[in-house]
């Protein structure tokens, strides 16, 4: 699926990375502002849903600055060996650190890599992941086609991302915040508007709930399912590989 509304962002998806290399200094920061401290949370949700299986062998694409990995290495001990991948080096330069500093060194790696063309063999992994970045690769069904690939049979995915909630009240504060707030706050802290415009549109833009289900249906998961987070502000998605 090419996104036909691509050339319409501020930031082309395909160069999202560039962006995010630019604002990688400020990153952690500006996730934990804008998202009330929400993100950690969420991302620690994801624990629950690791396939409940000993030494899991994982895969973080779009890791960033590495805070899925290091939260489930944390929360999940059987997590034995976790790959994260990223286009953006600043971004996995922080996330290095990050690593080293939490003494992980041992069980987490990250490396440069298109989230569109894993550099991994087919059946590699028993879990793959990708927080809030499956709305920034350029075409998000080879993205989940490659999650699948590298799945061994029986493995799970899982995606974490924004979506909005069902509420017409909630989801209309939760509309002028992403307009508003978050463009605002972040060019005061990053110096870049640019990068928390694209932030809302592209959450605006890509679609949530049954649609992205059936969007992983489309990429061969069976079992999908939806988990949305506080009121539908962000959604947890599974699915697996037969
Ligand atoms: C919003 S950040 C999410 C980072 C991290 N997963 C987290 O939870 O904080 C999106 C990430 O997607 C990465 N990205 C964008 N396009 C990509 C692609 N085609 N392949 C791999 N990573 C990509 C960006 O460089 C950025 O680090």
């Amino acid at each position: 699926m090419t996104d036909p509304v691509d050339r319409q962002f501020p930031v082309p998806k395909s160069d999202s990375w560039k962006m995010f290399n630019r604002i990688s200094a400020r990153y952690d920061l500006l996730n934990r502002l804008l998202s009330l401290g929400l993100d950690l949370s969420w991302r620690r949700r994801l624990c629950t849903y690791l396939p409940d299986k000993p030494d899991l062998k994982l895969l973080d694409l779009a890791t960033g600055t590495a805070d899925v990995l290091i939260t489930l290495a944390e929360n999940a001990p059987r997590l034995t060996e976790g790959v994260g991948v990223d286009m953006a080096a600043r971004m996995l330069d922080i996330g290095r650190r990050k690593i080293i500093k939490k003494n992980l060194d041992k069980r987490l790696t990250l490396r440069t890599a298109n989230a569109n063309k894993i550099p991994f063999e087919a059946e590699t992994f028993n879990c793959t992941t990708i927080a809030f970045g499956i709305r920034n690769v350029d075409d998000p069904l080879v993205a989940l086609q490659e999650m699948r690939r590298v799945l061994r049979p029986g493995g799970r995915s899982l995606i974490l991302e924004f979506s909005f909630p069902k509420n017409p009240l909630l989801r209309a504060g939760h509309l002028l915040y992403l307009r508003t707030v978050v463009p605002a706050l972040g060019w005061l802290l990053s110096g870049e508007y640019a990068a928390y415009k694209y932030l809302n549109e592209t959450i605006e833009q890509f679609p949530y709930g049954e649609e992205f289900c059936e969007l992983m249906r489309r990429a061969g998961f069976s079992r999908v399912s939806a988990h949305p987070q506080l009121f539908g502000v962000a959604t947890i998605y599974q699915g697996e590989r037969e």
